[in-house]
């Protein structure tokens, strides 16, 4: 097992990374079950767990077992899979069934699942009684190596995704590595785009170790996927540690293929045809060749980055998405990205594989041209 600390002001918490975690579940968080007193309608022990069904259906009895080995039961708050429950509604009818749990401010609520549970939950412990305590249990990959760690949570409106929210760290994430293999291939594929990202964005030798590795993390070999979440997580807590409000412009670089895949996210309407970590896969190979067409990366390096992408079957050709689009319309997606600032967006671009960098002079013209480009078939 890894652990890796994420350095806050007197905020330290721990991301603890290893196989079978959910069933020790008791002992590793059980700093933040003993306080938990008795406080819901039924007078039991309780321990609030708001999971993904799927993420229940798989893994809830391993964590059930566990707590029910202190005494503990769960109280189970379902949500469906999908983004359709980061909503207004899905937030209200949470936080109203914490609060008919008698969930205080000491206590600890659960999160099982993806990005999805982990963002919902995450919001309503920020807001409810102002702020209560919660335990990320991410069972996909994403969630592992980003969303579950750093303290970002949201909900979607009309107006865009992720644009309600607030900044609330977890007290403890439990990656537990048994949960990604029931995780569906595509999405599995989708995480390790975040992962490759950490190479790409500040560390050439995890990128080369990936480069040559690939086959064996996306297989789930057991000591290759933990050096491949825990380094990304050790990246992603640097960064943090450094800029957890995202105001220096470091934490900004965790957003390196983002803006590039949030307009590809946005032609495609946020739907199955493209999943987020495709999009930011495309958007790195975007991001790299158009670090490329401004002169900042060698061609060597934006090829490498191609081939990366393409080898474990991640999308790395715009052209071959059939977007039905010009590329004026794509970079005019990236207008309602919710980075821009003073009517400026900031792109993350390379000057090598391993440094990126924030880019505030792109204009959204040449950013269409080179679209254009690359909507055309290479
Ligand atoms: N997912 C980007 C961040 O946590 O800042």
């Amino acid at each position: 097992m890894a652990v890796i600390p994420v350095e806050l002001a007197g905020r330290t918490y721990e991301v603890r990374v290893g196989h079978g975690l959910l069933d020790d579940a008791l002992e590793h968080a059980r700093a933040f079950i003993e306080p938990y007193h008795a406080g819901g309608p039924s007078g039991r022990r309780q321990i609030p767990v708001v999971a993904d069904r799927n993420a229940r259906a798989h893994h809830g009895d391993r964590l059930a077992r566990s707590l029910a080995s202190g005494g503990y039961e769960i109280a189970w708050y379902d949500v469906a899979a999908g983004e359709a429950s980061k909503s207004w509604d899905g937030l209200a009818q949470l936080t109203d069934w914490l609060l008919a749990q008698g969930v205080e401010r000491g206590d600890h609520v659960f999160a099982l699942g993806g990005g999805v549970v982990g963002d919902l939950t995450g919001f309503a412990c920020a807001i409810l009684k102002r702020g209560c305590g919660f335990v990320q249990l991410p069972t996909t990959l994403l969630a592992q190596v980003d969303s579950s760690v750093g303290g970002k949570t949201a909900i979607n409106t009309p107006a865009g995704k992720n644009l309600v929210g607030a900044f609330h760290q977890p007290s403890l994430v439990l990656a537990d590595l048994d949960t990604l293999a029931t995780l569906p291939p595509r999405e599995l594929r989708a995480g390790y785009a975040e992962v490759l990202k950490y190479g790409v964005l500040g560390d050439s030798d995890f990128f080369a170790w990936l480069e040559s590795e690939n086959d064996a993390v996306i297989a789930l070999d057991p000591a290759a996927v933990e050096r491949a979440v825990a380094t990304s997580v050790a990246a992603k807590a640097r960064i943090v540690a450094e800029d957890e409000r995202e105001t220096t412009g470091t934490r900004a670089l965790l957003n390196l293929g983002h803006t590039f895949g949030h307009a590809l996210e946005a032609e495609t309407g946020f739907s199955d045809r493209l999943l987020h970590g495709e999009a930011v896969a495309l958007g790195m190979v975007l991001a790299a060749r158009y670090s490329e067409r401004r002169g900042w990366l060698p061609i060597t390096d934006a090829e490498r980055v191609t081939r990366a992408i393409d080898r474990v079957g991640l999308p790395a050709e715009l052209s071959a998405l059939g977007l039905d689009c010009d590329g004026a319309a794509l970079a005019g997606h990236t207008r309602h990205d919710k980075k821009m600032a003073r009517g400026t967006l900031p792109f993350i671009l390379l000057r090598d594989i391993g440094d990126a960098f924030l880019a505030s002079d792109v204009e959204l013209s040449d950013v269409a041209a080179f679209l254009d480009e690359e909507l055309q078939a290479h």
